[in-house]
């Protein structure tokens, strides 16, 4: 039966919601997400006010570090007229003195939303079940929901629609990006390759959640350590860091990965003609060795560029900077569609 709220409207799909990972929802519900997305980056340029969280308090309890995340999770709750609060690593008890579960319960009495960004994906599902509040999650190890959100807004910008979209992932197949994607992919229909060594290719787990997808939308998987086979017919050319937060295996990852860099001749063995044909990244990128991080690795390795080259990151391919915008108009989305009681007919 649908609910209805305290002034008699029937509450929307996604009323009360948390959004932990993609499987979770229904493509179509997923979709939508991705088209209000779009809607309001329009109300945004128009300077149209668009107010869905008055009054609202938001947690951003991040775990881990970040620019985008943070940034479009604060500017989206205050265009909303929502009141963010970052929560760092080191300024709550969370985790060091106090549990998970009791931390959920104080916040989820102060707090209308919880952002979270971590380590593990059953820290967010705990947050989720003990604070009565929605609760985004803003990265983990094993998902990255959101960012596909902005992803998708962007590859709409870009084609249109999802029809006929081959998507190839080039790096570290078994990372939180790698697993978005191919199971995001396999739910719009978009065809997916996941182009890595065999020893970073995705789990079995994460494989069967997309092959259960991709048998209704269509969607063709594939997974490969053949460059050849990867980078034909694609669209979109995506990659990651090699290493992601966490982890500290820099010699091995080089080592597996220096051939899955993407470079113009990866791009050129796609075979797609320029105007089909887009690059993306998720962001932070090691495109140079103008960072810390750069200049030790290049020291250490010898390497000034890893998972893209600077040529590809300035390409007219490039779209890693539109991804980073539409973060903030995705996450808005999501906010005001899980907590603003707003009038969503069907999905
Ligand atoms: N893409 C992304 O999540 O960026 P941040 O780590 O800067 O938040
Ligand atoms: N795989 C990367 C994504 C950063 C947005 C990481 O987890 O560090």
């Amino acid at each position: 039966m649908t609910k209805v709220n305290a002034n008699g409207i029937k509450q929307n799909v996604f009323q009360g919601r948390s959004v932990l990972a993609e499987k979770d929802f229904t493509p179509a519900e997923l979709e939508y997400l991705v088209n209000f997305g779009l809607h309001l980056k329009a109300l945004k340029k128009e300077n149209i006010p668009h107010h869905y969280l008055e009054g609202k308090n938001i947690a951003l309890l991040f775990e881990k570090s970040s620019t985008r995340t943070r940034s479009a999770f604060t500017t989206a709750a205050i265009d909303l007229g929502a009141h963010p609060e970052y929560l760092g690593q080191n300024d709550i008890q969370f985790g060091r003195k106090e549990t998970t579960s009791d931390t959920a319960k104080v916040l989820g009495s102060m707090f209308d939303g919880i952002e979270f960004r971590g380590f593990k994906q059953s820290t967010v599902e705990i947050l989720a079940k003990d604070s009565g509040v929605p609760v985004w999650n803003g990265l983990t190890d094993e998902w990255h929901p959101t960012q596909m959100l902005a992803d998708f807004m962007t590859i709409k910008e870009n084609f249109g629609s999802f029809k006929g979209l081959t998507l190839t992932f080039m790096g570290d197949g078994r990372n939180n990006m790698a697993n978005s994607l191919l199971v995001t992919c396999a739910m719009f229909g978009v065809n997916i390759r996941i182009l890595a060594p065999k020893d970073l290719f995705p789990s079995s787990e994460v494989q069967s959640i997309a092959k259960g997808f991709a048998q209704k939308s269509g969607a063709d998987i594939l997974i490969t350590d053949d460059l050849d086979k990867g980078l034909k017919g694609a669209n979109i050319v995506y990659t990651d860091v090699w290493v992601s937060m966490g982890e500290n295996n820099w010699a091995q990852r080089i080592k597996l990965l220096k051939p899955y860099q993407v470079n113009m001749a990866a791009l050129k063995k796609t075979g797609t003609p320029d105007d089909q044909l887009i690059f993306m990244h998720c962001l932070p990128a090691f495109h140079n060795d103008q960072t810390e991080y750069g200049q030790k690795i290049e020291e250490k390795y010898g390497l000034k560029e890893m998972e893209v080259t600077d040529e590809v990151f300035a390409s007219k391919y490039a779209r890693q900077f539109e991804e980073a915008e539409n973060r903030m108009h995705s996450i808005k989305a999501m906010m005001a569609a899980t907590l603003g009681n707003l009038f969503i007919p069907k999905v």
